[in-house]
């Protein structure tokens, strides 16, 4: 692949939303942040200058970066943070991706803002498995709060209890002209009659699962998470936070305006918030009037748990001789994993209000509440000393069998988490079979898992208690989506199949950052192989000092 070299200054800046100005943290002063461009297998350069005021990591998301996790950039688990004044050259290799991806900020709740498309383009003189676009447009979609993010976050984690509700979701950082002060800024399309668009599209959301579509025309999905799907025609589709989609859209509608939006799907009714449709508009060129007011389109329910799940479970790989799949078919490891909400109980003269005044909100894996280190895991494992540091105890299995979909009450033994640092060797090359199960502990929803350093299969999902016997013999694997993040439907179950072919230390976490705020995340430690080639590539010498 080539190579390319770019620079990204960490920097506060100004920026004016809801008819209120605030500083944000922004790469180059651009928010949403710059696009990289590369192409399949390019090596990627990217200096990253902090001239902000606060500590900041950098990661390239569903990049699988063989071989060198020291790039990676979740804080505190391949590297301490790059604090201010500081900077590092982080190398970006990208191997097998093609399509959309995109890079975020990996420290604290930064990412709401600091946060841009990773575009990667097939090899040269190769081209897309599907009609040639006219032109390539980007949505990413968002949340933004007035408040600064730092303070929700700190507030948040203070209290015990939910978040605030961000006050606006965006489409390439805009509100959009439903929500107050925005209408000038709406992010606009212009179109031609007769062209076809490539939308790539990713949920950079902070806390939310969103639908999206554009009224009176349908959308045809082509690619999710840096790999090519078959082509699946909907009026709607439904992406979780960190999931990229690539979808194609014919402008053959009669010359007019027409609202693309997007709102949120949280398994609550929509009376719980005001204000959930962020909106773009489709502009068709041309001399004509358009109708007033315009059609929103419509979007299932934000309860609607069938209308996330039929779409996220109809994704299927592409699957062609020139984008083939590699699905585990035999398994040398085999993993179940519960995700849950839990309470710990306060401590005496605390105030935490969030649940009967009596405990905080905690989540878990395997009922392990992830205790974020103060220094880097990957070091720790590359030096060999662990001890201070984590312990390799996290357990393939939940420590209790029960039912994992009933809500359990009071039942405070259940929803009582251990708080550790644990982590999960896994064998070079081994193949690994992970299910996850949601619970109900203190209250079932979707959780969008995300693993780096490698893709996985999604070979299936359903709601309830997963049952191998039952369950297993209904895998798809002849063409199963290849991604990096799926959302575990509320109260169900979803199994991943991928092959721990990527030596290194990688994060697995709920992309909501709620939830991994509350400890809803694990490490796999993949060992080297025998080959040289089969290693950990030395760290570089400018990683930030723990
Ligand atoms: Cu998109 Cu660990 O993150
Ligand atoms: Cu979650």
């Amino acid at each position: 692949g080539g190579a390319g070299r770019c620079g990204a200054w960490v920097q506060e800046t100004n920026y004016t939303r809801l008819c209120n100005t605030k500083s944000i943290l922004t790469v180059n002063g651009l928010f949403p942040g710059p696009t990289i461009t590369a192409r399949r297998g390019d090596t990627v350069i990217v200096d990253v200058i902090n001239n902000g005021n606060h500590n900041i990591t950098i990661h390239w998301h569903g990049v699988k970066q063989p071989r060198n996790p020291w790039s990676d950039g979740p804080e505190f688990v391949t590297q301490c943070p790059i604090q201010p004044g500081g900077n590092f050259s982080q190398t970006v290799l990208l191997s097998d991706e093609e399509g959309t991806l995109w890079w975020h900020a990996h420290s604290d709740w930064s990412r709401a803002t600091v946060y841009g498309l990773f575009v990667i383009l097939p090899r040269l003189g190769t081209t897309y498995p599907f009609r040639q676009p006219d032109e390539e447009v980007p949505v990413l979609l968002g949340e933004w709060w007035q408040a600064d993010i730092q303070t929700v976050m700190e507030n948040f984690l203070e209290s015990g209890g939910d978040p605030a509700i961000s006050d606006a979701l965006t489409i390439n950082g805009q509100p959009g002209d439903l929500y107050n002060c925005s209408a000038s800024g709406t992010t606009k399309i212009k179109v031609d009659q007769g062209k076809t668009y490539l939308l790539r599209m990713v949920n950079a959301g902070m806390n939310n699962l969103m639908f999206f579509g554009i009224a009176n025309h349908s959308l045809t999905v082509v690619g999710s998470d840096g790999a090519y799907t078959k082509p699946l025609v909907s009026n709607y589709i439904t992406i979780a936070p960190g999931q990229t989609i690539d979808l194609l859209f014919e402008a053959n509608q009669p010359n007019n305006r027409y609202y693309v939006a997007a709102k949120l799907f949280n398994g609550q009714p929509a009376s719980r918030f005001q204000n959930s449709t962020t909106t773009a508009i489709i502009e068709y060129s041309g001399n004509y009037t358009p109708s007033n007011p315009l059609i929103v389109p419509s979007l299932p329910a934000s309860n609607d748990r069938n209308a996330s799940f039929n779409f996220t479970s109809s994704l299927r790989s592409l699957a062609s001789a020139e984008h083939p799949i590699d699905v585990p078919l035999t398994i040398k490891r085999t993993l179940f994993y519960t995700l849950s909400i839990n309470a710990i109980p306060c401590a005496a003269n605390e105030t935490c209000e969030a649940i009967r005044n009596t405990s905080r909100f905690a989540a878990s894996i395997n009922n392990i509440t992830f205790d974020m280190p103060s220094s880097s895991v990957l070091q720790a494992y590359y030096r060999g000393v662990s001890s201070g540091v984590y312990g390799d105890d996290f357990p393939d299995n939940p420590p209790l069998k029960f039912n994992y979909t009933q809500a359990s009450g009071l039942n405070a033994t259940l929803r009582l988490p251990t708080v550790g640092t644990e982590v999960t060797l896994l064998k070079h090359n081994h193949t690994v079979e992970l299910v996850f199960q949601g619970t109900n502990l203190v209250a079932g929803v979707d959780h969008p898992m995300h693993l780096h350093g490698h893709s996985f299969y999604v070979v299936g999902s359903g709601f309830g208690n997963y049952k191998r016997s039952r369950d297993a013999p209904n895998y798809n694997l002849v063409d199963p989506p290849h991604m990096q993040t799926i959302a575990v439907p509320q109260n169900g179950w979803t199994a991943i199949r991928f092959k721990a072919d990527n030596p290194g230390v990688w994060f697995m976490h709920c992309h909501f950052e709620r939830h991994v705020s509350w400890g809803m995340g694990m490490v796999f430690i993949v060992r080297n192989g025998k080959a040289s080639n089969d290693k950990v590539l030395p760290p570089p010498a400018d990683m930030p000092p723990c």
